[in-house]
């Protein structure tokens, strides 16, 4: 039996990828052979993450992109196909969040944190699957979404809401868009340690979420990338519609 979670010819858009999770999904994904566009608002991060592809030896390039703007997801989308001829991988990642107590929960605030983890969503995979569509060649979407998605915590009222819907609209891009062989699935990542919650996980509080989590430690990039690799290469070509969550058991904490 054969395993392909090579990405050797693909064309990868993975968005929100100026830093954070989805610089390091695009490093991987470029290292698993992937051609890689790195797309985000800031197009000098999004530079530095193409000479850490180049500098080993990966094909790239970066696209400023926001999510929030139809026109702004066009023209991302055409640049990636005008360049390497087709798009095969998205990876939707780009995401933000707030901290607010919903009573406090003002309006502006949620619709930044709707459209860009939603609406922003829906865009960018429209135009992926419109592109994926026109070439015959089907694809893979990967929605980065998260274990909010599933359950809730305090004060993350809108992104919560807005992951929640985010796994329902993969199920709906899975549905409709099989006929163009095109899979859609969502990644749920835990909480991740990076270098902007590393303080707050060495606080107390911090230390106690971690003892809810049944492994006991917070996830790691390197946690992500397999089953990143499983969603977006053919290792997966029977899989859509799913929710592959990668959280060290949190969501299956005792009550
Ligand atoms: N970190 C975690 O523990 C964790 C856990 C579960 C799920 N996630 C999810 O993983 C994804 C990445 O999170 P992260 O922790 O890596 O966050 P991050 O470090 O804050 O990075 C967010 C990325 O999204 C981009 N972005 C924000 N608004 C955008 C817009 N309108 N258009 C295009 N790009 C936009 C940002 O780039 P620019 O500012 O340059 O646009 C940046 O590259 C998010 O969807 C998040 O919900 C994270």
């Amino acid at each position: 039996m054969s395993f392909h979670a090579s990405l050797d010819g693909r064309t990868v858009l993975v968005t929100g990828a100026s830093k954070g999770l989805g610089a390091f999904f695009a490093e991987r994904l470029a290292a698993s052979g992937g051609r890689v566009a790195v797309a985000a608002r800031h197009r000098g991060d999004c530079e530095e993450v193409c000479a850490r592809i180049r500098a080993a030896g990966g094909t790239t390039m970066a696209i400023s992109l926001d999510v929030t703007s139809a026109a702004s997801v066009e023209a991302a989308v055409a640049t990636v196909k005008g360049a390497w001829g087709r798009l095969d991988v998205l990876v939707n990642n780009a995401g933000v969040t707030a901290t607010t107590p919903l009573l406090d929960q003002d309006e502006a605030e949620w619709d930044r944190i709707l459209d860009t983890n939603l609406k922003g969503a829906f865009l960018v995979g429209q135009a992926a699957a419109r592109a994926m569509a026109a070439d015959g060649a089907g694809g893979a979407i990967v929605n980065v979404a998260s274990i909010l998605g599933h359950r809730v915590a305090g004060q993350v009222a809108a992104y919560s809401a807005s992951k929640a819907a985010l796994v329902q609209l993969t199920k709906s891009m899975a549905l409709e868009w099989a006929r163009h062989k095109i899979r859609a699935n969502a990644l749920c990542p835990g909480y991740v340690e990076t270098d902007l919650n590393r303080d707050f996980f060495e606080s107390e509080a911090g230390a106690a979420l971690v003892r809810r989590i049944p492994y006991r430690r917070l996830g790691r990039l390197a946690d992500l990338e397999g089953p990143l690799l499983f969603l977006c290469s053919d290792a997966s070509a029977y899989v859509t519609g799913t929710s592959l969550v990668v959280d060290g058991g949190h969501l299956v904490s005792s009550l």
